[in-house]
């Protein structure tokens, strides 16, 4: 049981709707525990399929991030703006039980709700660091922490497991994301720019660079100066695989391969970068066991897919037929379903 963060320096890689996916699909099969899912990015995605989708969904953001305080990320980081240093012990406050407005997910799945009003803050946040005590940056950066404590100490249960979905921008609001989890999920799409953003995210998290000369990031530095703890990179997710025998299905295994060289060269050199998976295996020794435990792949699953986010229900627990939304209505395949449903379901098994 541990915290979680799904990002990549990427964009539109599938960050929230995997949160979505596998936070759901890990409350299904953990029904003795809760889940929460942290919302780090102002589009609120994540949120808003987790809330019931394009309708329902946004409908409820609106509703939370119009109370007031709002019941949304927002007002949390609002009562940090007020009191940067001093932690409010107010994060459980802006809990949402999902399954209050989206039937759809499981009783134990909560969400501390996206609110774009977190890019007006990213202004305050930042000057929170360097306004203050001489450990101010530190301080700030264990906000989220702090939030994901109050939660745990408001349910009395010291073990739970966290998803974060983050914004794909290095900004400060990422940062507390990144400073909140203990371990590191990655995913990328087929395009040839994922092996830049994966090399983005080695050099911002982990200060690893390329080239003599080339400066180390200065949110690395600073966990340095100020020994902290820096999340393990959990699994590394090749997302939207096509499995038809064609080109974009061949340009995708070279994508996943050039990923994994350059996510292996990382392991070779730092292998306590890296969470070792429960469940009794070994830490890798070769290219196949490292794949084995860190690789993952998700396959598009097309219609399906936007008719999961589109009405919010978990891809496991979606059905074929005909779906109707937002005025329109799209046929769901058994096919799409059998594509990526034991994706999810296998990736969430190794979760502990
Ligand atoms: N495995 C998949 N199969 C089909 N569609 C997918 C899959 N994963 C993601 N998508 C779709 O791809 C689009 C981008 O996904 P998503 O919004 O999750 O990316 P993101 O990384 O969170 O983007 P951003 O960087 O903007 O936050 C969405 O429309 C989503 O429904
Ligand atoms: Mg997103």
């Amino acid at each position: 049981m541990a915290v979680y963060a799904l990002w990549n320096n990427k964009g539109g890689v599938g960050k929230s709707y995997l949160t979505f996916q596998i936070a759901s699909q890990y409350a299904l099969t953990h029904p003795q525990e809760r889940v929460l899912v942290v919302d780090l990015c102002p589009q609120a995605n994540s949120s808003s399929m987790i809330l019931g989708g394009i309708e329902a969904g946004e409908a409820a953001i609106e509703q939370l991030s119009g109370m007031t305080p709002p019941r949304t990320i927002a007002g949390y980081i609002n009562d940090r703006i007020v009191s940067p240093y001093v932690d409010t012990h107010s994060g459980a406050n802006y809990l949402t039980q999902a399954r209050t407005l989206n039937p759809t997910v499981p009783a134990n799945l909560y969400l501390i709700c996206g609110d774009e009003e977190l890019e007006m803050q990213a202004a305050r946040i930042q000057l929170a660091c360097t306004a203050g005590p001489a450990n101010a940056w530190q301080i700030v950066h264990t906000w989220i922490r702090n939030l994901i404590d109050d939660v745990r100490n408001s349910w009395d249960q010291q073990d739970i497991t966290v998803f974060i979905d983050c914004n794909p921008s290095f900004t400060v609001y990422t940062e507390l994301a990144i400073s909140a989890s203990d371990r590191l999920i990655v995913p990328f799409s087929a395009d040839g720019s994922s092996k830049r953003a994966v090399r983005s995210v080695l050099n911002l998290v982990y200060g690893i660079v390329r080239r003599p000369g080339q400066v180390q990031s200065q949110y690395y530095r600073n966990v340095q100066q100020f020994r902290m703890a820096l999340p393990q990179i959990y699994s590394y997710v090749g997302n939207r695989l096509t499995q038809m025998n064609n080109s974009s299905a061949s340009a995708f295994r070279n994508v996943v391969l050039e990923i994994f060289t350059e996510v292996y060269r990382v392991y070779q050199a730092n292998p306590g970068l890296f969470a070792i998976h429960p469940g009794g295996s070994p830490a890798p020794i070769n290219r196949t066991t490292f794949r084995m435990m860190f690789e993952e792949q998700i396959n598009d699953a097309n219609t399906a897919s936007v008719v999961s986010g589109a009405l919010g229900i978990p891809i496991c627990n979606l059905t074929s037929g005909t779906k109707r939304f937002a005025g329109r209505s799209a046929h769901v395949n058994q096919s799409q379903l059998d594509k990526q449903q034991p994706n999810i379901r296998d990736f969430v098994a190794g979760i502990e």
